[in-house]
């Protein structure tokens, strides 16, 4: 049996319905954005024309400040819901939320296709942020979203506070910036109760999401051109290549159809659930050493690790850029 079919088999046994997914860049190539670090392609090999120091310093606040013009710039091409469709991955993301089986998302991806599918709010935790709400990086305080967009996109100006005058940003996480509050709230809930972990289209370079599959305790299936994590066997499964190419295979395998795309409709009240199954220090303890780590990290971010990892000894220590 192959991959997709012993997949198929956890999903369709039950074993799997607390499915908890992981996404990158990578599912959102299929609708023509560029991911970041695959070579040649990818966004950190395509911005010349910016006259960056080194490529990451387009999401650095410190550099925002001298230098909004880039971060704009490539807000301006990227803005959500402009441009760029949901893919068949994400369409598929969304169905198994439809069927009940989808636990949480935890996207890195800033380019809001998730939330344009009609996944749910309280199903998504968007990790790097978003564009819809916007803040001064000086004063904190909140930007009106719309005029930002604007001022954004129609003008290809920089946005700047009406309090303090400071450059103002959409609310994407710069690197050396915190993850939101919701991110490791949801996070300590969801990992004791996840029995599946789908890693989609990520080099999982970027502490702290790139931990998770190393905190989960179910068995992990990487969909991803590269093999970017450890596979254990009989415990992982690994499916190479274009993932919306297998998400059809997978598709055609379970006999389920994808739905035309729906606007967001759902804003259900997340409910704070405790977590119940007496897991809650071991969790509490992951946690503190997923912050230590990541503040450990934080030196590196600058050191050029730019490669795609499929290359990378696995055993080793990854060099990973980190965000607090
Ligand atoms: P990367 O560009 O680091 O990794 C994308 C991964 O997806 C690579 O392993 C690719 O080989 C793979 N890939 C690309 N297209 C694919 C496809 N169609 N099917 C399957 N696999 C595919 O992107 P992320 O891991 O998402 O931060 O990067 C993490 C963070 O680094 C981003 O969130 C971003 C960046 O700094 C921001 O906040 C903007």
């Amino acid at each position: 049996m192959g991959e997709l079919e012993q997949l198929a088999k956890l999903i369709e046994s039950g074993k799997a319905k607390r499915i908890l997914v992981l996404c990158g860049a990578g599912v959102s190539t299929g609708a023509g954005i560029p991911d970041f670090r695959s070579p040649g392609t990818g966004l950190y090999d395509n911005l010349q024309k910016y006259g960056l120091p080194y490529p990451e310093a387009i999401f650095e606040v410190n550099y925002y400040r001298k230098k909004p013009g880039a971060f704009v710039s490539l807000a301006h091409e990227l803005w959500p819901g402009i441009k760029f469709q949901p893919t068949l991955t994400h369409r598929f993301l969304k169905l198994l939320s439809d069927k009940g089986l989808l636990l949480r998302i935890y996207s890195q991806n800033i380019d809001g296709l998730e939330f344009l599918a009609g996944i749910p709010d309280d199903k998504l935790v968007e990790c790097h942020g978003h564009f819809r709400t916007a803040s001064c990086i000086d004063c904190g305080n909140a930007a009106n979203a719309e005029e930002v967009k604007e001022t954004i996109v129609r003008d290809g100006k920089t946005p700047t506070c009406n309090y303090c005058g400071g450059n103002v940003k959409p609310d994407i996480v710069f690197f050396g910036e915190g993850l939101p509050d919701r991110f490791h709230r949801l996070l300590k809930q969801d990992i004791p109760k996840a029995d599946l972990l789908l890693v989609m289209g990520t080099s999982l370079q970027v502490a702290p999401v790139s931990m998770i599959p190393n905190m989960v305790r179910c068995n992990r299936v990487l969909f991803n051109r590269d093999l970017v994590m450890k596979i254990r066997k009989g415990r992982d499964m690994f499916v190479p290549g274009n993932c919306d190419a297998n998400i059809q295979k997978f598709l055609d395998i379970l006999g389920w159809t994808i739905v035309p795309t729906t606007t967001p409709t759902d804003k259900t009240e997340e409910k704070e659930e405790s977590t119940d199954n007496g897991d809650e220090e071991n969790i509490e303890k992951l946690f503190a050493k997923i912050e230590i780590n990541a503040v450990e990290k934080q030196g590196q971010k600058n050191s050029g690790t730019s490669s795609s990892s499929g290359k990378k000894d696995e055993g080793k220590e990854k060099e990973k850029v980190a965000r607090k």
